[in-house]
C-alpha cells in the first residue's frame, strides 16, 4: 500500500539528500564503512548525544579496535572504557555480541539483516542502521530524530512510541527510504532532526523540505507529535560508606540483582557489610535510567573482619581502576578526602557526563 504520491517522495528525496550532501557533519563514523565500527557508533549513540559520544567513541576504538579484541576482553574493562557513558547494559550486550560474532559468525560482522538483529543488544533500529550504513542495504530505520521529523512533515499526533504511531512511522521510513543510497538517506534523516528540526524551536527557515511540511503550514510544529507520557522517575535515597583501613578502601561488586548499576564495583552500601557509620562525607544527585539517586557517602568503621565475596580492599590510588560510574566519581570528586590522595581519581574520566534522561 502507497502511503505518499510518487511526486512527493521524489521532491523530499532529492531535496533532503542534497541538503545532506552540503550540510552533512563530519563525524569520526561517517569516515568509514565498517561495520563493526558503524555498529560501536550507533549503539553508544542510542541514549549518548553526539557530542559526548565522538571523543569517547575514538577511545574505545584504541582499546578495543575489532570484534576480536572486544570479544576476548573481560567485562570489567569493558565496562571501563564505557565510564561515564551511562546505560552499562549497552555495553556488556555489545561484548556478548561479539563473542556470539567470533564463536557463530566466524569473526566477520555478519552482513544478513537477521543475523545482525539476532545479535545482543541489537534492535530493528541499530541492524537497520548497520546494514543501510556499512553495506549498503535496503534498510529503513526510525528513531527519535526521524519520528519527530516525520510526525511534523505528515502532520501525525500522537505519542511516537504506542504501536498505532510506531507502525505508521516505520511504513513510511519503508516506502520513502532512497534505494540508491540508503545509509545517506537514514543519516540525513536523522542530521535533519539533530541540526534544523529541533523538540523546541526549530530552525525551519533553513530546512530544505519546509515547503512539504505540514505541521509548518498549520503554524504549529513544536506540536508535532504530541509528547507521550512521561516515565515517572522514582528517587532512591542510597547510603553508601567509605571504609578505608591503611591507604585501602573497602569497594563492594554488586550483583545480578540490583535495580541499577550491575556487575558495577562501588562503595558498600549500608546494610551490606557491618559497619558503624561516621560522619558525612559527601551527598550527591545523580540519574540512571530513571531512578533519580540520592547518594550519602559516609565515612564508616568496620566492625569485626572484612566480609568475603562481594567485597574486595582496594589502594586508593587503585580506586579509578574499579569506580566506573559518574555516580562513585561525583562522591569521590565532591567529597575531596582528608587523604588528598584522591587526585588522580578526581580527574577521572576527563569528562563527567552526567547520565542521560529517559
Ligand atoms: N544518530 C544516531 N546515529 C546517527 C547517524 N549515523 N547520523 C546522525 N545521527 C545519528
Amino acid at each position: 500500500m502507497s502511503l505518499l504520491k510518487p511526486r512527493l517522495k521524489e521532491k523530499l528525496r532529492d531535496g533532503l539528500s542534497r541538503w545532506y550532501r552540503r550540510h552533512r557533519r563530519d563525524l569520526p563514523w561517517r569516515r568509514t564503512r565498517d561495520p563493526y565500527r558503524i555498529w560501536v557508533s550507533e549503539i553508544m549513540l542510542q541514549q549518548t548525544t553526539v557530542k559526548t559520544v565522538s571523543p569517547r567513541y575514538e577511545e574505545f576504538l584504541r582499546r578495543f579496535p575489532d570484534v576480536e579484541a572486544l570479544a576476548r576482553s573481560s567485562e570489567e574493562s569493558v565496562l571501563r572504557a564505557w565510564a561515564g557513558l551511562g546505560y552499562y547494559r549497552r555495553a556488556r550486550a555489545m561484548r556478548e555480541a561479539a563473542i556470539k560474532i567470533r564463536d557463530i559468525h566466524g569473526g566477520a560482522f555478519p552482513d544478513r539483516y537477521e543475523d545482525v538483529l539476532g545479535l545482543p543488544g541489537v534492535g530493528r533500529y541499530t541492524a537497520g542502521a548497520v546494514m543501510s550504513i556499512a553495506f549498503g542495504g535496503p534498510y529503513p530505520l526510525v528513531d527519535g530524530n526521524v519520528a519527530r521529523v516525520f510526525a511534523r512533515l505528515f502532520g501525525l499526533r500522537g505519542d511516537s512510541k504506542a504501536p498505532t504511531l510506531s507502525k505508521k512511522l516505520w511504513a513510511l521510513a519503508e516506502e520513502l527510504l532512497d534505494r540508491r543510497a540508503p545509509g545517506d538517506w537514514n543519516q540525513a534523516l536523522m542530521e535533519l532532526g539533530a541540526t534544523i528540526c529541533f523538540p523546541a524551536a526549530p530552525r525551519c527557515p533553513a530546512c530544505p523540505v519546509a515547503r512539504h511540511c505540514a505541521a509548518r503550514l498549520e503554524g504549529s510544529p513544536e506540536a508535532y507529535p504530541s509528547k507521550g507520557v512521561r516515565r515517572r522517575r522514582q528517587g532512591v535515597r542510597l547510603e553508601a560508606f567509605y571504609i578505608e583501613r591503611a591507604g585501602r578502601v573497602l569497594l563492594w561488586k554488586r550483583d545480578g540483582d540490583e535495580r541499577f548499576l550491575k556487575g558495577h564495583w562501588g562503595f558498600p552500601e549500608a546494610g551490606r557489610v557491618e559497619a558503624v557509620p561516621g560522619r558525612l562525607l559527601t551527598a550527591v544527585r545523580h540519574s540512571i535510567m530513571n531512578f533519580d539517586i540520592f547518594l550519602e557517602l559516609r565515612q564508616a568503621a568496620l566492625r569485626g573482619g572484612a566480609p568475603s565475596g562481594h567485597a574486595r580492599w582496594v589502594p586508593v590510588e587503585r580506586l579509578k581502576d574499579y569506580l566506573v560510574s559518574s555516580l562513585w566519581l561525583k562522591g569521590l570528586s565532591a567529597h575531596g578526602t582528608a587523604s588528598g590522595s584522591l587526585d588522580g581519581v578526581r580527574s577521572f574520566p576527563p569528562k563527567l557526563a552526567r547520565a542521560p534522561s529517559v
